[in-house]
């Protein structure tokens, strides 16, 4: 293994009595596209400060290339923060507005025309360079504050919220872009988002914050298919929670029966349980007498390639949703009102104590 170009080694950050970054440890590698999420408080932001060097450890090191940059000064270091608002400057042009890191270095004049005119290439707004930012669009704006980011080269780049102030479908356009970009200049990205399924789109990896612990931290497929704890369950894409019991090396849901479910380790007989299933990975066919799992159609929700359907069943009292592909839902066509008989395999399955 190569070494990482980043590695938090039991980082902790105080603010008087609250653990905004609790002591955990973790290493990024070299151009990964890294994300952190997690619930508003949960120290993404004072994380990303850390690591730009704008506030002290209470605790712990931060190696970059396996040197100690603690004492480092944030202007020293090979990494750039762009703001949750990037306040472009208004009365300078594109071109302006990205040359400006390097005349504060005092590049010379012909390497900066240079380079800016790389970054307007990159960024793709070579044809607005004499432009104000007052001029662009939001998504034209994100890419100059980008712009404005990476000219100076970091090692790594820290984006906090970076598209938070997009709407949905610039939005999406940038994630892509934001990758295209990342995988252009091949520098190391670490961005903060709210948003699970921006993360599950852009990242190579993603981290679970909550309360200034880091939960899981894995490749997004990891955490869908194999969260380690009920929260990870629940904070990325949509998941059932059945509540049940451990009796007799059986799961037992509430009203009593058996259900198919992958025993987890460490929890014992007795123990209250919920049992966390994906919508897509339930069965439902018209119901034809059987004694398993059963419910009844409540409401149907079209997604253009899928159809959702929210059940009530006799497992639990909060209604379970269920994914169907187009085909599948044509081939069961069921609606509103339908009385439903249930499955899943126990492989799909993950039990968290309740
Ligand atoms: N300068 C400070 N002084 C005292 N407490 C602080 C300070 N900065 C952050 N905190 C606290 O530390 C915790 C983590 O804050 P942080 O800003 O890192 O959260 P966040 O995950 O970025 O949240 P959000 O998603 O809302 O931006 C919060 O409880 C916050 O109130
Ligand atoms: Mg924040």
């Amino acid at each position: 293994m190569t070494q990482p170009l980043l590695s938090l080694r039991n980082v902790e950050k105080h603010f008087g009595t609250v653990r905004a970054v609790d002591g955990f440890s973790l290493d990024i590698q070299e151009n990964e596209f890294f994300a952190l999420l997690g619930a508003s408080g949960s120290g993404k932001t004072t994380l990303l400060r850390m690591l730009a060097g704008f506030e002290t450890l209470t605790g712990g090191e931060i190696l970059l290339d396996g040197k100690d940059i603690s004492q480092v000064p944030p202007n020293r270091r090979p990494v750039n923060l762009m703001f949750q608002s990037y306040a472009l400057f208004p009365h300078m042009s594109i071109a302006q507005n990205i040359a400006y890191g390097l005349e504060m270095e005092k590049c010379s004049k012909s390497e900066i025309k240079r380079r800016v005119g790389e970054m307007l290439e990159i960024i793709q707004l070579s044809h607005l360079a004499g432009r104000k930012p007052d001029q662009l669009s939001g998504g034209q704006r994100q890419r100059v504050a980008l712009g404005r980011a990476l000219i100076k080269r970091p090692r790594l780049l820290l984006l906090d919220e970076p598209l938070g102030a997009l709407d949905k479908k610039l939005r999406g356009d940038m994630q892509l872009e934001l990758k295209r970009l990342q995988h252009e200049i091949g520098i190391t990205f670490i961005i903060v988002t709210h948003d699970q399924e921006e993360a599950l789109v852009m990242a190579d990896r993603v981290a679970i914050l909550k309360d200034g612990k880091l939960l899981q931290c894995a490749t997004p497929r990891d955490i869908y298919e194999h969260p380690n704890s009920r929260y990870s369950a629940d904070f990325i894409g949509v998941m059932n929670f059945l509540p049940a019991t451990l009796r007799q090396g059986q799961v037992i849901a509430a009203n009593g029966q058996p259900v198919a479910a992958q025993l987890p380790e460490g929890l014992s007989e007795g123990n209250d349980v919920v049992v966390a299933i994906r919508p897509e990975r339930l069965q439902v066919a018209a119901y034809r007498g059987g004694g398993g799992p059963r419910g009844r159609v409540l409401a149907t929700a079209y997604h253009g390639l899928d159809l959702q359907l929210h059940l009530q069943t006799n497992l639990s009292s909060e209604p379970i949703t269920v994914r169907l592909t187009a085909q599948e839902a044509e081939q069961t066509a069921l609606s509103e009102g339908d009385e439903v008989e249930l499955g899943w395999n126990a492989k799909d399955t993950r039990v968290f104590a309740a």
